[in-house]
């Protein structure tokens, strides 16, 4: 009896930080348990949007499989690889191309958005517009039942699947629709109370230690009434509170935090002392796993050839069978 089988990739941005770890990784960790997992590095999705500066996708690409081991990951329960290691996907993607109406391009939601909110690069191009379909043949190649994503990729997914639906009436039946499965994502704030993000200099990162931790926690921003010592405060209101609800098991959070915020018993110091009590124990472990990794860089090429290896398989059988299909 097979597994049924799970794809996702991630675009080589940046390395991951407390967003990523608590939205899509997490949620990898338990599909790698129950299905066939295949996780790949979208290098290529990266130059649909920065060809102009591709110098850095190289470095991310490594810092994101590193992030991904450390975060727990397993190689022996789930296969990585680098997009463009597997040429089959560009092929794919080229045989897609025929048939796919253009209309079908120009009116994912996505596509007209960034076209019109990304003002500091071109993305007039042949690349950018074909996104969604490279997407689909990432998707279709692996015969994959389910791909977990976060609700800005679901349109990505309904249009893999009309691929899929088009391919297996023009031909014969050899493509899997896939279904969406919505990650739900916790909300995460950066220590300046805005959600998590790279860009906005406020994310603590899978690799900071715990000195580096604990440095951007103490000043994290608070309650914005609670002025003083003597101020009560609101911890609805306050983004450290929100790191309380993932890491702080709840009789702690009710019984000491709650109250104590409310009464101005607890000062905001305190409240962040019995955050990093519970957040470095968690933490701790993966910058050090992750530390240990990248002063191992031969283990983790031997992971990615590896998967590389697996998802060629796969990826090889499907192609020919497409070809075939399409009389080629
Ligand atoms: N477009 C996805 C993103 O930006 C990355 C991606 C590329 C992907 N190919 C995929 C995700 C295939 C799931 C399946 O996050
Ligand atoms: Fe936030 Fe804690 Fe300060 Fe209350 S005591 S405002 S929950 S940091």
């Amino acid at each position: 009896m097979s597994r049924k089988r799970v794809l996702s990739g991630m675009r080589p941005t940046g390395r991951l930080h407390l967003g990523h770890l608590f939205g899509a990784l997490d949620n990898w960790k338990r599909l790698q348990e129950e299905y066939d997992c295949f996780f790949f590095i979208a290098d290529w999705h990266a130059l649909t949007t920065d060809y102009a500066e591709p110098s850095q996708i190289k470095t991310y690409t490594i810092e994101v499989v590193l992030d991904w081991l450390a975060a727990g990951l397993d190689p022996k329960k789930a296969t990585f690889f680098i997009q463009s290691h597997l040429p089959e996907h560009a092929e794919l993607h080229l045989l897609f191309s025929m048939f796919t109406p253009l209309a079908w391009l120009e009116r994912v939601p996505t596509y007209k958005e960034q076209r019109e909110q990304i003002t500091d690069k071109d993305l007039g191009t042949y690349g950018f517009l074909g996104y969604p379909l490279l997407q689909a043949a990432d998707i279709l190649i692996y015969k994959a039942n389910y791909v977990p994503v976060g609700v800005d990729q679901v349109p990505h997914v309904e249009l893999t699947r009309e691929v899929a639906r088009r391919f297996n009436f023009l031909y014969r039946p050899v493509l899997v629709e896939p279904e969406a499965l919505l990650t739900q994502f916790p909300k995460i704030p950066g220590t300046d109370g805005r959600k998590m993000s790279k860009s906005y200099d406020n994310a603590i990162f899978l690799s900071d230690s715990p000195d580096e931790i604990t440095a951007k926690i103490k000043p994290m921003v608070t309650d914005p009434a609670r002025k003083r010592r003597s101020d009560p405060g609101n911890p609805e209101v306050c983004p450290v509170y929100d790191l309380h609800k993932v890491f702080t098991p709840n009789d702690k959070r009710e019984s000491y935090i709650v109250p104590g915020c409310a009464t101005a018993g607890i000062g905001c110091l305190d409240c962040k002392e019995v955050l990093l009590k519970h957040m470095l124990p968690v933490l701790a472990p993966v910058s050090n796993r992750r530390a240990e990794l990248s002063r191992d860089p031969a283990k983790v090429l031997d992971i990615l050839q590896d998967g590389t290896c697996r998802a060629q398989k796969v990826a090889s059988e499907t192609l020919e069978e497409v070809k075939a299909a399409m009389g080629i």
